[in-house]
């Protein structure tokens, strides 16, 4: 029997793989993400607008003896990725498998402070709306066209915590994120009856990790919890905030055979914070 885990031959690009400020401890969620297929075998196209910092986690990755290279490109730009599809043909002549984690939150499209829903700015909105669907919409459309034409893929969305319960002040983001569970139900649906059976979306919707973009909202500078940091942390069941490298496994299960009758859905990696109603 093969190993229904092994991603060994297959080329993956992972959006947002320069997530986190360097560093294994510093990583991002696409990052992790990144390391982890590598670990599984796939070689693995960093993609970001930073060109150094994509260069670096693909060094990084190299240096534990997994493959990867650097394919810098913007999720709102569609000619730097088709330019970053073909690099990405070049080095492996497929791509199986796309993880699209390019995204976050919008710190003026939060409702805090001085910032009411009614005076919520429209450019802010737009902001992160397009960030997180838009730039999530184009690399598939341009990296999915590929897997079509072979009949076999994994695309493999971020979603949130936000999106089926949205969570208070981010009004924006949770809008946006919402909008990635149904595209990822849609597209599922609309790759399996007319283009390949073969290709399948699914989302993976974690909890809280302490990020570049959200440390501000859940910890003091002196490191303790902010009083909503705290509220999270109470409504984990397991307690505490996630670790980046915890995503690793489940990216990997959706990317490789082990997953290959699954498809339309959304798995949350949580701490049992969504399974919780607080009683
Ligand atoms: N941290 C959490 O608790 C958490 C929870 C749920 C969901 N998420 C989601 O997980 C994903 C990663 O989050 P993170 O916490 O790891 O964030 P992060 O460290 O801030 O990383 C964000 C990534 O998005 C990339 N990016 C932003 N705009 C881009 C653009 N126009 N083109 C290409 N890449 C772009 C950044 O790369 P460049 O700057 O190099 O372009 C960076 O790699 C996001 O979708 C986020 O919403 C995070």
């Amino acid at each position: 029997m093969t190993n229904p885990f092994s991603l060994a031959g297959r080329t993956a690009v992972v959006t947002g793989g320069t997530g986190g400020l360097g560093g294994a401890r510093a990583r991002g969620l696409g990052a992790a993400v990144a390391g982890g297929l590598a670990a599984a075998g796939a070689r693995v196209g960093i993609l970001g607008r930073r060109a150094a910092r994509a260069a670096e986690v693909a060094g990084e990755i190299e240096g534990t003896g997994g493959s990867a290279f650097a394919i810098p490109a913007d999720v709102l730009d569609r000619d730097s990725l088709l330019q970053a599809r073909a690099e990405t043909l070049n080095q492996g002549d497929t791509v199986d498998i796309l993880v699209n984690a390019a995204g976050g939150n919008v710190p003026e499209a939060t409702v805090f402070g001085d910032i009411s829903f009614f005076g919520l700015s429209r450019e802010a909105f737009d902001q992160v709306v397009g960030l997180n669907l838009t730039g999530t919409l184009l690399p598939t459309q341009v990296f999915s066209e590929p897997m079509a034409s072979q009949g076999r893929g994994s695309i493999i969305n971020i979603s949130s915590m936000a999106a089926q319960q949205p969570l208070t002040r981010v009004m924006g983001y949770a809008a946006a994120k919402a909008a990635i569970d149904n595209f990822t139900r849609w597209l599922s649906v609309e790759l399996a009856l007319n283009h390949a059976p073969g290709v399948r979306v699914n989302a993976i919707a974690p909890g809280f990790f302490v990020g570049e973009q959200n440390r501000a909202l859940l910890m003091e500078p002196d490191g303790s919890l902010t009083a909503r940091g705290q509220q999270i942390v109470d409504h984990t069941p397991m307690g505490r905030f996630g670790e980046p490298d915890e995503l690793a496994g489940i990216a990997v299960w959706l990317a490789g055979d082990g997953s290959r009758f699954v498809t339309g859905t959304v798995i949350p990696v949580d701490g049992g914070f969504s399974a919780y109603s607080g009683v």
